[in-house]
């Protein structure tokens, strides 16, 4: 191991990873020390890393309708960025200058399955909490410029070589330009410079100011969370809580005493406006069923649709049977709550009630073969059945 940079008081802020860990420790101890709270370097995390997509991969990507695509430029002489969205015309590319630029594609692990594959490192988050991956290609001297953001992100070098500046101080600036489109630090200090190579791993967690520059042409697979803000958690919930809400369900005072002014506001009637408030949002079991609802919606880019000619149920176990198997949706999202027999299955804002055997094996399965059809309860059975026909398993080859 590389002798550990003290990095932040006795957590290094530089470790080696290793076949087992791409952390370099075990996940509990990432999750105590460095999750949402400090940067970690992990040299090697994929030790002989080689990108599963080439960059010209990725450029054909962004020329596809529906995929949310960026280029990002920087004059250096006069310091003035653009931002270009995509799609882009296939001429773009070729034309591009060899330095100074960036091109961003998100959800790419929607697209490529051996980029998702990826996805399959992260089982120490849970799977709700995981957005997408973006790719971003640059060109030597490309850059999206000094920023924060405000989730978690893994950013894996997978390509050639990028220096990356990172300010981990306490309390940085965070004041943005104002004479850019884009989101870009007016002061930026960095503590820490490193230049990555294929396989190693910087972990940021929200709000560290960052700058990645491109040494030479390189890729970068950025990992990224989602993380609901209170007011959106807040907004939603009280949409869901009202479209059920009882109208006789109302603000009570029979334990009203006489006011000392009848102008006044008191303590005991704030008491009470809490109580009214209380009685439509503490149900745990009305939590459980938005938030599932909510979370398995929340920034998802595609709506999943039923395929063009759906098999039927019965269809369905003959193709199974025959050997073909089903596949999830790229854009379908799972999550299950609830304890025993009272657990619930989440798929894109949806709700099944299912033994939770049933819910485990269809919220974690990206194949579903015979047998794991084979081994779900009736009840089982008749949700992956609805989840066909809305799309978010398609048999072996209808989804290609
Ligand atoms: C990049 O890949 O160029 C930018 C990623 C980031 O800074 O979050
Ligand atoms: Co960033």
């Amino acid at each position: 191991m590389a002798a550990p940079d003290p990095g932040d008081g006795a957590f290094a802020i530089e470790v080696d990873g290793t076949d087992q860990s791409p952390l370099g420790m075990p996940p509990a101890d990432f999750l105590r020390d460095y999750w949402q709270k400090r940067p970690l370097l992990v040299r090697n995390a994929f030790a002989g890393y080689r990108s599963p997509i080439e960059p010209g991969d990725l450029a054909g990507l962004a020329c596809e309708d529906g995929v949310l695509a960026r280029i990002v430029r920087h004059d250096r002489q006069r310091d003035a960025w653009t931002l270009e969205t995509g799609p882009f015309p296939e001429e773009k590319f070729p034309g591009m200058p060899d330095h100074d630029w960036t091109l961003l594609v998100q959800d790419v692990d929607k697209w490529d399955p051996d980029i998702a594959a990826l996805l399959e490192h992260f089982g120490f988050l849970p799977r709700w909490r995981l957005d997408d991956i973006m790719v971003s290609f640059a060109a030597p001297g490309g850059s999206v410029g000094a920023h924060v953001d405000q989730y978690d992100v893994f950013l894996l070098q997978a390509h050639g070589h990028r220096r990356w500046q990172i300010d981990a101080g306490a309390n940085p600036p965070t004041d943005f330009r104002d004479d850019v489109e884009l989101k870009l630090l007016r002061r930026f200090h960095p503590s820490h410079d490193w230049v990555l190579g294929p396989g190693d791993m910087l972990y940021l967690p929200p709000g560290v100011p960052h700058h990645g520059v491109a040494e030479d042409a390189c890729l970068t697979f950025s990992v990224g969370m989602r993380a609901p803000s209170s007011a959106e958690l807040l907004g939603d919930y009280v949409d869901h809580v009202l479209a059920a809400a009882d109208d006789s369900t109302r603000y009570q005072d029979p334990d009203l005493a006489l006011p000392d002014d009848p102008a006044r506001i008191d303590a005991a009637a704030l008491d009470r406006v809490r109580q009214a408030l209380d009685r439509l949002r503490t149900d745990p079991a009305a939590l459980g069923d938005w938030f599932g609802r909510f979370i398995t919606t929340y920034r998802n880019a595609v709506e999943v649709a039923p395929a063009p000619d759906l098999p039927t149920p019965a269809e369905t176990g003959q193709a199974l049977a025959a050997g073909l198997v089903l596949h999830r949706h790229p854009y379908s999202r799972m999550a299950w709550h609830g304890d025993g027999a009272d657990t619930q299955l989440f798929a894109n804002g949806e709700a099944w009630h299912l033994p939770q055997a049933d819910a485990r094996c269809l919220a974690n399965a990206r194949v579903l073969d015979a047998a794991t059809v084979g081994a779900l309860s009736p009840a089982g059975r008749a949700c992956l059945d609805d989840l066909v026909q809305a799309g978010h398993f398609l048999l072996s080859g209808d989804g290609d």
